[in-house]
């Protein structure tokens, strides 16, 4: 990391409007397919941000979700908005905040879990964490529901429990991308 760049960690319920606002406007910076549903996702959990002086320049959360597996409901750590502004990527700030998430979701949850873009997904693997290779659905509403176009993007940090990757995965329900 260079030598301006400064890593804070912070639950939703301790950033101020104007930070919240700056990491918004940056996701939507980062990602062309952003919504505010994937915006809302990010919020109510310990974000990592990246700051140089007074310019966000990178942020990532990490909020409390279900995930099903073998009959558990295992309380997950589920990383949301992971992104790095595009003229300072590869100077390790994506890594920092990882670092960050990584040692919360090993303190406080029984799961990691992400859904990678397909840019992305050696950067996770890479550190880690693991593809899930079994099929993907989703608590809906109606009950549980296939979501086939997310198998083979979901990565798993297991932290204590034993997992078979090929089994099923079921995410409990939210608006938006359920994954
Ligand atoms: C993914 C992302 C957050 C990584 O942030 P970054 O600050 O560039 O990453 P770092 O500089 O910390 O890189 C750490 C390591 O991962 C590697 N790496 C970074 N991005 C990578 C990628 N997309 N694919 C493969 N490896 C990657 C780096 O080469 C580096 O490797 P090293 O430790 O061997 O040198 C950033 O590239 C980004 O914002 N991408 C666009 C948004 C996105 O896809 N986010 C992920 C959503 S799931």
């Amino acid at each position: 990391m260079v030598a301006m760049a400064e890593i804070h960690t912070a639950h939703t319920a301790d950033l101020d409007a104007a930070t919240l606002s700056a990491a918004r406007a940056l996701l939507y910076d980062v990602f062309d397919d952003m919504t505010d549903h994937d915006w809302e996702h990010a919020l109510g959990g310990v974000h990592a941000l990246v700051w140089e002086g007074a310019e966000l320049i990178g942020h990532a959360s990490v909020i409390q979700r279900r995930l099903l597996n073998g009959g558990r409901a295992l309380r997950t750590g589920y990383v949301e908005g992971a992104g790095v502004r595009a003229d300072r990527r590869g100077r390790g700030y994506g890594a920092a905040m990882m670092d960050a998430l990584e040692r919360v979701v090993r303190g406080a949850y029984e799961l990691g879990a992400l859904g990678a873009t397909d840019a992305a997904a050696t950067f996770y693997a890479a550190r880690g964490w693991t593809l899930w290779r079994g099929p993907c659905s989703a608590l809906t509403p109606a009950g549980v529901r296939r979501t086939e176009e997310e198998d083979g993007c979901i990565y798993v940090l297991p932290v204590e429990i034993p997992l078979d990757l090929a089994s099923g995965l079921t995410c409990d329900w939210r608006d938006g991308d359920v994954w």
